[in-house]
């Protein structure tokens, strides 16, 4: 029998391909929570948007539209050889692939496309399409079991921590939920397996960052947590340092966008100052991270490269009126690295990994 939260996550399904395959059916994440609205996107121009204006977004929930939208793409090049029509698939996937700059999983999810493309090129135009449209449904299928592995890891460390009778404190920053990936999120899948293993929502209480600029943390996480029953409190990104310091933080789950091979974590604006505080404060900070997340052929974190968004986000996006003088200058990284020596591990969902980081992760076969 579906339980609330399963019919919860029905109604946000971040990206879902309609049986018709006429478009890529997204929930417009950009009007939540005022507003729950599907929109469907089709074309290239409308795809790219999407992910660019983080309509649709988080790591993997952008690899999911990409490989969708690749294989959509795919159907609109009408040549009759996979020689004529190879190249022009690879311009559609070089134009999904500009569309954000950090988070590997789009790349991954493109590459996965091609090198499909390429296996099945001997068989007829028709068939390759259908098998591309099967592998973007693995993907995306592959993700709900690949938070379920990172979720049951997670609970693992919140039941060490779990004191009787007491909530568990938790912190989670910007949104790595179920809008953010196929279902449970990453940094949101442990306090999900929590209430499938019969923890009560009373058990924990989730803080979550609002996550200026935008506003992932205070708008989406909490808007799914809340509605999942789960106790929340939502705090500006200052006030997680007294937090911490007030002992309500017993543990601190969030998302990646991408891992370098020594484990310097780069996630949304904000990760590395928590990161800095975590290890001030003695609190326990988790990186959850899909394989794909961990990208081997970066070294570290200083060759991952950070999106840079427009400043108008921060002067007068959400503001009735400019809070910044016009023409003042406005720095706006979308992303920062977490130093991989604050962190206290890096949950996969093949396993734990600490540091050292490189080894940890090829001894589960990450390469
Ligand atoms: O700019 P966004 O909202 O796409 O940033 C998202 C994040 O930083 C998430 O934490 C990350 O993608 C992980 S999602 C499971």
């Amino acid at each position: 029998m579906k339980n609330s939260v399963d019919e919860f996550f029905e109604r946000v399904i971040s990206v879902k391909l309609p049986e018709d395959r006429s478009c890529i059916d997204i929930i417009d994440q950009t009007l939540l929570p005022g507003e729950i609205r599907r929109i469907g996107v089709r074309t290239r121009e409308d795809i790219r948007e999407a992910i660019r204006k983080l309509r649709v977004r988080g790591a993997p929930a952008i690899g999911v539209t990409a490989a969708y939208g690749l294989a959509l793409l795919a159907t609109d090049i009408k040549e009759e050889t996979f020689e004529a029509f190879y190249p022009r698939f690879l311009e559609e996937k070089e134009y999904l692939a500009a569309a954000r700059p950090t988070a590997v999983n789009l790349f991954w999810a493109l590459n996965r496309m091609d090198e499909t493309a390429k296996a099945n090129k001997d068989k007829p135009l028709p068939e390759i399409l259908e098998i591309l449209f099967r592998e973007a449904d693995a993907i995306r299928e592959e993700d709900v079991q690949i938070s379920r592995g990172i979720g049951e890891i997670g609970l693992s460390l919140m039941e060490k921590l779990k004191k009787p009778g007491k909530q568990i404190g938790i912190l989670t920053h910007c949104n790595a939920g179920t809008l953010a990936t196929a279902k449970y999120g990453t940094a949101t899948a442990p306090m999900y397996m929590a209430l499938e293993h019969g923890w009560a929502p009373e058990d924990m209480h989730v803080y979550c960052d609002e996550t200026r600029p935008l506003l992932q943390g205070a708008r989406l996480t909490s808007f799914e947590l809340y509605n999942a029953g789960i106790p929340t409190t939502v705090q500006c990104d200052n006030m997680a340092a007294i937090l911490m310091k007030s002992g309500k933080i017993d543990i601190i789950f969030t998302g990646c966008d991408r891992v370098a091979a020594n484990g310097d974590s780069a996630n949304k604006i904000g990760t590395s100052a928590l990161a800095i505080l975590a290890h001030h404060y003695g609190v326990p900070m988790y990186i959850c991270a899909p394989s794909s997340t961990i990208d081997m052929a970066t070294p570290t974190g200083d060759e991952i490269p950070i999106e840079m968004r427009d400043g108008e986000e921060i002067t007068s996006m959400w503001y009735k009126e400019r809070m910044a003088p016009e023409g003042v200058d406005v720095y706006n990284p979308a992303f920062d690295v977490a130093d991989h020596r604050l962190l206290t591990g890096i949950i996969t969902e093949k396993g734990l990994c600490t540091a050292p980081y490189k080894e940890a992760f090829e001894a589960l076969g990450i390469r």
